[in-house]
This record gives structure tokens, C-alpha cells and sequence, in this order.
């Protein structure tokens, strides 16, 4: 192997060159030693199964039984995309990020996927992009811990630039392949309506691509009756240029101001 990558004349004038006698003299009893060695676990990464299947989600009609059972649910959601590699993003997460809030929301926020923070975490939202949207949930007197916020895609996508993870967007064929799992949580949850932050929440949730710079501030229904509100990414907002920023919040504010609104009329549209 060595004479392959070097001529043998040429070993003495290595540095390491005294090493390699001893080393070449123990080398098969050292792989000898490797190969009885039982093999290691990584140390945080979660074994895959075939699909990541849910357990079983039964649940009775009202009461705190089916609350019990809608937490059940939520948490073998969140112990099957732990373990989902139906694409190729879980392998490099830290974990899966499922969504946060009450149980039973009348109003579920979907944004993309997770990012560095939320990854590591473990909860939607918690980063600049989180921030900029309690911001403008404030700014409506809209409680976070009222709604449920959730993302398309439950694993972080990024690549590796020296030591920083940076955000890929997801492909459709990832978005489609997360798919199921953010459907059991909208049947989970049962909100009264939704709020797709962004592109990739608003093809996920429709299932059919939306301009959403054109169709912001509009209301879709989808197939199941449920309407969805549409909206840019916060994370777009924090790209803009400085002399912009004012005024996209506060175009942010007025389209997510009718997510409110529904939510004080008490019914859905
Ligand atoms: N962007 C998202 O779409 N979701 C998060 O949870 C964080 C950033």
C-alpha cells in the first residue's frame, strides 16, 4: 500500500520515516485488534426505520382523555420524524422540529423548515426569523403561546461553509416527502384556520405553487375546506435592504392583522 503512494527509495527522507519499520512490523496485529472490536454507535444520531411510521393515534371525542391522546400523538409524531430518513435531510440534523403551541389552536403558522437555532433547540421559530414574527404578533396583541407554529419540512437543510450551517431551501421532492407529517398535525391540532408563511409552506399546504409576492394578503381553501392565509417568510423580510424593512413589517403585520381578525370573528370564512 505505502510503496503504492511512494517509491521505498524515497522513505528515509520522510520526517516520520523511523516510524514506519515498527509500525509496518505491528500492522497486521493492529487490524487484527480493529476487526475484534465490537463497532461504535454515533453518539447523537437516530437510528432510521423503514418510513418512521406513527403509532397509533386513537382518540375519544372531547375531554382530558383526548387531550392525553392528542399528546400521545403529537409525541410518537415527534419520536417518528426523529427517525423519518424518507429524504435525504434527517441524516444531518440534530433532530426533528415539530410544532409548538396549544393543542387545540384555532390558528396553526407554517413556515419552511427549521433553521441552525431552532434545529439545535428543538423548537419552531426560535431564531432571527421567530423574533421578527413575535414582533409582528405583538404588535397585533396576537399571544405566540396562542397559536401553534409548525414547519413544512421537520428536519434543518443546510451546508457546511467552514464551521457555519447554512439554509438550503428544500426541494419539492423533501417538501413532498415531509408532507404526510405535517398533515397528521394539522389533524392533530384541528385549528380553524392557517397561515402559510412563505412559498414552500404555501405549496405544501395547497399543493400547488402560489406566487406569493403577487398573493399576499390573500385567503386559499384547500381541498379539506380549511382556508389558508398567505404570506411572505419573515426570513425575507430580514434580507431586505435597511430602506425597505420599516415598511415590509408593516405590510407583514397588516396580512397576518387578518388572521385576527378571523380569529375575533370566531368562525372560520
Ligand atoms: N424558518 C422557518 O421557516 N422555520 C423556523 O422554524 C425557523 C426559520
Amino acid at each position: 500500500m505505502m510503496q503504492k503512494e511512494m517509491p521505498r527509495k524515497y522513505w528515509h527522507n520522510l520526517p516520520e520515516a523511523s516510524l514506519i519499520a515498527p509500525l509496518a512490523a505491528r500492522a497486521m496485529q493492529r487490524s487484527s485488534m480493529m476487526i475484534a472490536q465490537p463497532a461504535t454507535t454515533p453518539l447523537r444520531r437516530i437510528p432510521a426505520t423503514a418510513t418512521g411510521t406513527l403509532a397509533a393515534t386513537a382518540m375519544t371525542p372531547t375531554g382530558p382523555q383526548a387531550a392525553r391522546g392528542v399528546i400521545g400523538s403529537l409525541l410518537a409524531l415527534k419520536d417518528a420524524t426523529m427517525r423519518c430518513r424518507e429524504c435525504p435531510i434527517g441524516e444531518h440534523a440534530t433532530q426533528s422540529v415539530m410544532g409548538h403551541g396549544p393543542l387545540k389552536a384555532r390558528l396553526m403558522f407554517v413556515g419552511e423548515q427549521p433553521g441552525d437555532q431552532e434545529d439545535l433547540r428543538g423548537q419552531p421559530f426560535t431564531g432571527p426569523a421567530g423574533q421578527l414574527l413575535d414582533r409582528a404578533l405583538e404588535k397585533l396583541q396576537l399571544p405566540r403561546d396562542g397559536i401553534y407554529v409548525t414547519n413544512a419540512v421537520k428536519h434543518f437543510k443546510f451546508e457546511l461553509r467552514g464551521k457555519r450551517r447554512i439554509h438550503k431551501t428544500p426541494t419539492q421532492r423533501e417538501a413532498a416527502a415531509c408532507l404526510h407529517w405535517l398533515d397528521e398535525e394539522i389533524r392533530l391540532v384541528q385549528p380553524a384556520a392557517l397561515v402559510a408563511l412563505g412559498a414552500t409552506a404555501a405549496r405544501a399546504l395547497l399543493g400547488y405553487a402560489v406566487p406569493v409576492t403577487a398573493e399576499r394578503g390573500k385567503w386559499f381553501r384547500r381541498a379539506d375546506g380549511l382556508q389558508v392565509l398567505v404570506t411572505l417568510h419573515p426570513s425575507a423580510l430580514l434580507r431586505m435592504p435597511p430602506e425597505e424593512k420599516e415598511e415590509a413589517f408593516d405590510d407583514f403585520v397588516r396580512d397576518l392583522g387578518q388572521a385576527r381578525e378571523l380569529l375575533r370573528a370566531g368562525t372560520s370564512l
